[in-house]
């Protein structure tokens, strides 16, 4: 886990918005539960991000060890094990594995994927190898040096890929987005930290283990208020 203290800090401010302040409202935005305005906008740009991340690896996912890392209430961990991939997904919210857990424990995939739920951090080396990371809207909220910090660490244990999303840095960005509108004022979320692109790319191609990947895929979902931007890295 990065040591610096700002992930440090940010991650337990993410820790008690996810888990306790909306906690609820995350389970409710991941089910199928009608929701009206802001929130139908940003479940439809979640969506459309969703497919972008699912597109970054193979459709045919069986015999494959994938991390879900900051799973939430574990929507994609069930699309990728319903394709056959043994999923680990960890959150460090307890309440959102808990709503997870709830759902989806026990289930049997007749692709034979299996879920792993676990509590914890994301980047814990513990958790092992893996075939594929991602990293859906889990690293938004931090700084872009403890984004990739992250990504670092995890690179010596990832064997073919890896996709994560980050808030790209747009005029746009600054007046809207879910932290800021979906909840009421005082339930707001840490702030996200934008980035461009570019500033990614320059940190990554700084840090060795970032360099065994390429990036293949650079994929954009501007929605209303929902807008984010994932990035594929391949190891080369
Ligand atoms: C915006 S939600 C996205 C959840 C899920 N990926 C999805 O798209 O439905 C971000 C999630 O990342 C989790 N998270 C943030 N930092 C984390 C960390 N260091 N380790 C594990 N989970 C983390 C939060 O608890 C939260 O559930």
């Amino acid at each position: 886990m990065p040591s610096s203290t700002t992930y440090q800090r940010r991650r337990g401010q993410l820790l008690e918005y996810f888990d306790r302040t909306a906690a609820q409202a995350w389970s409710k935005l991941t089910s199928d539960a009608p929701v009206s305005g802001i929130r139908a906008t940003v479940r439809e740009g979640r969506r459309r991000m969703f497919e972008n991340v699912l597109s970054c690896m193979p459709h045919d996912l069986r015999g494959l060890k994938v991390l879900d890392a900051g799973c939430g209430t574990g929507t994609l961990s069930v699309e990728m094990a319903k394709r056959g991939a043994q999923v680990t997904a960890i959150d460090i919210a307890p309440t959102l594995v808990g709503f997870a857990r709830e759902r989806f424990e026990g289930h049997v995939f007749e692709s034979g994927g299996t879920i792993d739920f676990r509590v914890g951090d994301l980047s814990d080396a513990t958790l092992g190898d893996f075939d594929y990371v991602v990293a859906l809207d889990s690293l938004i909220h931090y700084r872009a040096p403890d984004m990739v910090r992250v990504l670092t660490e995890l690179a010596p244990r990832v064997s073919k890929g890896m996709c994560f999303t980050f808030a790209p840095r747009t005029p746009l960005l600054w007046v809207f987005w879910i932290s800021g509108r979906l909840f009421p004022r005082s339930d707001r979320a840490p702030a996200i930290e934008p980035v461009t692109e570019h500033r990614l790319r320059t940190l990554m191609s700084k840090d060795s283990p970032m360099t065994s990947f390429k990036v293949c895929k650079s994929l954009r979902v501007g929605h209303f208020f929902y807008t984010s931007h994932a990035l594929q890295l391949v190891r080369q």
